[in-house]
């Protein structure tokens, strides 16, 4: 199965990318950024973003808008400081593309500002890398 993994990160600390990095070595797949298109049709893409302003970043957007016809399905994975989801505003893009969403996901606690401190932590990044592994 053709799988591939793109991530956008925002704060220095790169939160996202961590996990990215967490899911690319346990599944030994390059993680991307979301500025590098797919080049083929994958059957299972690995999106990871993160909250910002109760929302994801439009570069996760933009990026699933480039390539609606080359993604067989989405897997959510992200940060936030809350804790929450951002779920309902991919969903809210793939169900616009028609792209279809995998009911299994994955969202942890990340740091910002003085929140968080030290998240993810080795723990949440081994959980991602189980999380990603549990697919096939
Ligand atoms: C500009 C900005 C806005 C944010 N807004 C929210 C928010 O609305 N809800 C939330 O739970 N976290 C919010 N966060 C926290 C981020 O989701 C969290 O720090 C995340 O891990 C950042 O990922 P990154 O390091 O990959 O950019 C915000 C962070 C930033 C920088």
């Amino acid at each position: 199965m053709k799988t591939e993994i793109r991530f956008f990160t925002r704060s220095k600390k790169g939160n996202t990318k961590k996990l990215a990095d967490a899911v690319s070595e346990a599944l030994g797949i390059e993680a991307l950024p979301v500025s590098f298109d797919l080049s083929e049709k994958v059957e299972r893409l690995f999106l990871l973003n993160a909250m910002y302003a109760a929302n994801v970043d439009p570069e996760v957007t933009d990026f699933l808008e480039r390539n609606r016809d080359k993604i067989g399905e989405v897997v959510n994975m992200n940060t936030s400081a809350s804790g929450k989801s951002t779920r309902k505003a991919v969903k809210k893009t793939t169900d616009r593309l028609g792209i279809p969403l995998s009911e299994k996901e994955f969202h942890c606690a990340a740091s910002w500002i003085f929140i968080n401190r030290g998240r993810p932590t080795e723990e949440d990044l081994s959980r991602a890398g189980e999380f990603a592994k549990s697919f096939d």
